[in-house]
């Protein structure tokens, strides 16, 4: 018994982000960060993407999946 094949749709981890453009990429100064704690977006859902905007918890309810943002902190010296 061999798996389903999947349509092209059904691999897309990114549904709707800046599908204009061939490749996403975003670039972040770590010197601009203005607060301490700030989550990038890894689930691809957020409506303000990059930034996390907890997205993720619909998206892993919806598809038992366990995706979260990546947190960068700075440190306070
Ligand atoms: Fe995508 Fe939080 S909304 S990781």
């Amino acid at each position: 018994f061999l798996p389903k094949k999947k349509k092209p749709r059904d691999c897309l981890i990114n549904l709707k982000i800046q599908k204009e453009n061939p490749k996403v990429v975003n670039e972040i100064d770590i010197e601009d960060l203005r607060s301490t704690n700030v989550c990038y977006c890894r689930c691809w859902r957020s409506k303000t993407f990059p930034v996390c905007d907890k997205s993720h918890i619909k998206h892993n309810e919806l598809t038992g999946d366990n995706v979260g943002p990546l947190i960068l902190k700075k440190k306070i010296l």
